[in-house]
């Protein structure tokens, strides 16, 4: 149905805008990610919103909530072909991997950032297009690359000054040992059913393993002496799963094993992690990820192990803001004020030769005496105001006035000394380099 012409647009429910100052917030967090991932070996990749839906149903699972009633899925109507906005990124890298050989040549640390979209219930912390980062290494099998998957984290919450993150660790075992776990639970919980909510009873054959994450209370009461899949695990994933754990105390990471900890996708096995937080209330899953070594052949590639994480972007902006870990949006360096026709020419000039010696810089547009403009200039947070008049410009000249210092004089300056005197008189460079480059 059209809406009628009176009625202002919205955006889509649970589709946000990020407005400044936060989208620099936003920029900046992304800039500390990937200076993180990038430390540890990870390159980017840029993957298609729009994948095909058989991807997604094949890759998270049929009986899944993202598969059964997340998806954003739709017809092409000018070819017919089945298509989904994804709900999330691992399926997509795997397709893309499989299709250009990547893994075929040697492993592969990728890391990829943008919205997903899932049709959820919108609350704090959860979105119907949210964005994630997230980190997929394809070639390698051992503990090894679990336990630096969630070294990187551990540093990342570190960069980011966070505190009270807990990580949770689970192992899924392989597909034979859960099919044996499998069949136990389904026969402890058919002694419940009469007990059991609609949506348990529903999974109780389908997906009895999500049956365990259950919220309800009563469920939750059943689930607690049902047999538990860390005891059908074979002494390889045993293996596995210590040998991550080793490696993480040798580091100093601290964490629960939680073996309830089961995931919303179907393609995980063996080792799966969260890292969770009690400051942003329901929605306190910041990063979650795990093993998937059989998505990959599953997709039709060579078998491949694999893991990743992803981390939700909305709900580390939340912590960072909560915990006051971001710092104030950088103002411009420098204001360029204006009045005159030849003035106006000249500031065009002086603007684009501060820039192009990095100095921030707001030129003023849109007219006006200098008084607005200096207001303006003041309001912008600037250090410096660079003022000119068709006097000034003249003789090739500005004036110069600190606006953070208490002295109101300002100077008239060449404008060929502009740039060296900002960045001698009143920048102190190697800080200001440092500024820039340094927390979020
Ligand atoms: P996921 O647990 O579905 O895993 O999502 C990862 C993170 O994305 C969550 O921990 C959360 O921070 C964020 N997130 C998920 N849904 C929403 C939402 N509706 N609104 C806001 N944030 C949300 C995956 O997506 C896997 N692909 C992770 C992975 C990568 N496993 C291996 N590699």
């Amino acid at each position: 149905m059209s809406q009628p012409l009176s009625q202002r647009l919205q955006s889509v429910r649970g589709m946000n805008d990020i407005l400044p100052p936060e989208a620099e917030h936003w920029a900046r967090l992304e800039a500390a990610v990937i200076a993180c991932l990038e430390a540890y070996g990870y390159k980017p990749i840029r993957l298609p919103i729009v994948e095909p839906t058989p991807l997604f149903t094949r890759a998270i699972g049929e009986v899944t909530d993202i598969v059964e009633k997340e998806m954003y899925s739709f017809v092409d109507s000018l070819n017919g072909e089945e298509l989904t906005l994804r709900p999330e990124g691992t399926a997509g890298c795997a397709r893309a991997v499989i299709q250009h050989g990547l893994a075929n040549q040697s492993t592969q640390r990728l890391y990829y950032l943008g919205p997903m979209f899932r049709h959820e219930r919108p609350q704090k912390g959860r979105y119907r297009q949210f964005h994630q980062i997230g980190a997929e290494v394809f070639g390698l099998a051992g503990p090894d690359v679990d336990a630096e998957l969630i070294l990187l984290t551990r540093r990342l919450w570190r960069d980011l000054g966070l505190v009270g993150m807990r990580l949770q660790l689970n192992s899924l075992g392989q597909p034979e040992e859960r099919a044996r776990h499998r069949a136990d639970l389904i026969a402890y919980l058919e002694g419940f059913a009469a007990s059991l909510d609609e949506d348990a009873r529903r999974r109780l054959q389908s997906n009895p393993l999500r049956i365990l994450d259950s919220k309800n209370p009563q469920v939750r009461e059943i689930c607690a002496g049902a047999p538990r899949l860390l005891e059908y695990l074979g002494a390889e994933s045993l293996a596995h799963f210590a040998g991550v754990q080793r490696i993480l105390r040798d580091a100093g990471v601290e964490f629960d094993i939680n073996p309830r900890l089961v995931r919303g996708l179907d393609y995980y096995n063996r080792g799966v992690f969260e890292w969770v937080t009690d400051k942003l209330g329901a929605q306190g899953t910041v990063c979650a990820g795990g093993r998937y070594d059989g998505l990959v052949a599953q997709l039709g590639g060579k078998p491949t192990p694999a893991c990743g994480f992803a981390l939700g972007v909305e709900r580390l902006m939340a912590l960072c803001a909560a915990q006051d870990g971001m710092a104030a949006p950088s103002p411009p360096e420098v204001y360029l004020a204006h009045q005159g026709e030849a003035a106006g020419r000249l500031a065009f000039r002086v603007a684009e030769m501060l820039r192009d010696t990095g100095v921030k810089t707001l030129l003023h547009c849109g007219g006006g005496g200098f008084k607005a403009q200096m207001k303006k200039a003041d309001g912008a947070g600037a250090a410096f105001a660079v003022i000119i008049g068709d006097d000034e410009a003249s003789s090739d000249e500005v004036q110069l006035k600190s606006l953070r210092e208490a002295t109101t004089g300002q100077r008239r300056v060449r404008v060929d000394a502009l740039p060296g005197l900002i960045h001698e008189h009143f920048f102190n460079d190697t800080a200001r380099k440092e500024d820039k480059h340094g927390g979020i």
